[in-house]
């Protein structure tokens, strides 16, 4: 059967994609950022997945305001990288799995939770830029990756309870695929950061490192935390946290901190990292 060997969490800062592009890693802004995950490059090298569940946000790219489902995996064969107004980033095109995708829709559309199905679609940097930050700059990424497409740009998002909840049937869901395949659940974006009004530039670290804690350690009692805190407290971007309680969900309740990382800031954003190994 698949199993799910680990979770990762990363933001998705679309900056940090163009300094891997732009070939920039190594100026003095980025040097301490990448440095955060050199350990994480090469514990991937050795637990590369076969498959990886990645669950992040469309920002309006694929999704325009006109339809914007809650939540959406992608059953596509392969996913191009979008053009977010910059053209595509050179980067290698996503290899789907549309088997255990399909089995995965099934699965969590008969536990109740309902998944749109999506068929064709660009992925942007939400689900790009953290393939860049584990796996550097490969000629073909070096696992499948199935898309996972969360609404937290049009209100109202789901809550983080039911992203919790989420993650439970998404484990069922890949634990019940009789095929014996490797699985990690990655969850994007976060952590504290506001790009729009009188706040912008709003970062809180008191509230991310919390956050790294209480994900490990409580995350049941973490997802009960409304919306309006992660607004208030980590800014009308930092909701995109609430797609790390999906990985979290996903996860045995206790999980071995494999790797931490936090910096201050990369763009407008307080950049957090975990490694959780699940196999204990
Ligand atoms: C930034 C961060 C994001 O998560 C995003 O989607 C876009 C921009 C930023 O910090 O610039
Ligand atoms: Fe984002």
């Amino acid at each position: 059967m698949a199993r799910i060997s680990a979770g990762i969490t990363t933001s998705h800062v679309p900056a940090i994609g163009a300094a891997v592009d732009l070939g920039k890693t190594a100026q003095p802004y980025w040097a301490p950022l990448f440095a955060g995950y050199e350990f994480s490059k090469r514990w991937i090298a050795g637990h590369t997945p076969d498959v990886i569940l990645l669950v992040y946000n469309d920002h309006a790219t694929a999704f325009s305001l006109d339809i914007v489902p809650t939540f959406a995996i992608g059953c596509a064969e392969r996913f191009q990288p979008a053009d977010e107004g910059w053209g595509r980033r050179p980067v290698p095109v996503v290899e789907g799995h549309p088997e255990l995708a399909a089995h995965i829709a099934q699965s969590v559309i008969q536990q109740d939770f309902d998944l749109t199905v999506i068929h064709r679609m660009d992925v942007d940097h939400g689900l790009t830029v953290p393939l860049s930050l584990l796996f550097g700059q490969p000629a073909a990424w070096p696992c499948r990756v199935i898309p996972l497409a969360v609404n937290v740009v049009l209100y109202p998002p789901p809550s983080g309870r039911r992203c919790y909840e989420l993650g439970h049937a998404l484990r069922r869901a890949i634990e019940s695929f009789d095929e014996d395949l490797d699985v990690q659940v990655w969850g994007t974006g976060g952590m504290s950061h506001q790009l729009q009004g009188p706040r912008a530039g709003l970062i809180n670290q008191p509230f991310d490192r919390a956050f790294l804690d209480r994900l490990i350690r409580e995350p049941a009692a973490l997802a009960q935390m409304p919306h309006i805190d992660y607004v208030r407290l980590a800014g009308s971007e930092g909701i995109e946290l609430v797609m790390w309680l999906i990985m979290r969900g996903a996860l045995h309740e206790r999980v071995r901190e494999v790797h931490r990382f936090y910096h201050v800031p990369a763009s407008n954003t307080a950049v957090g990292h975990l490694i959780l190994d699940n196999t204990e």
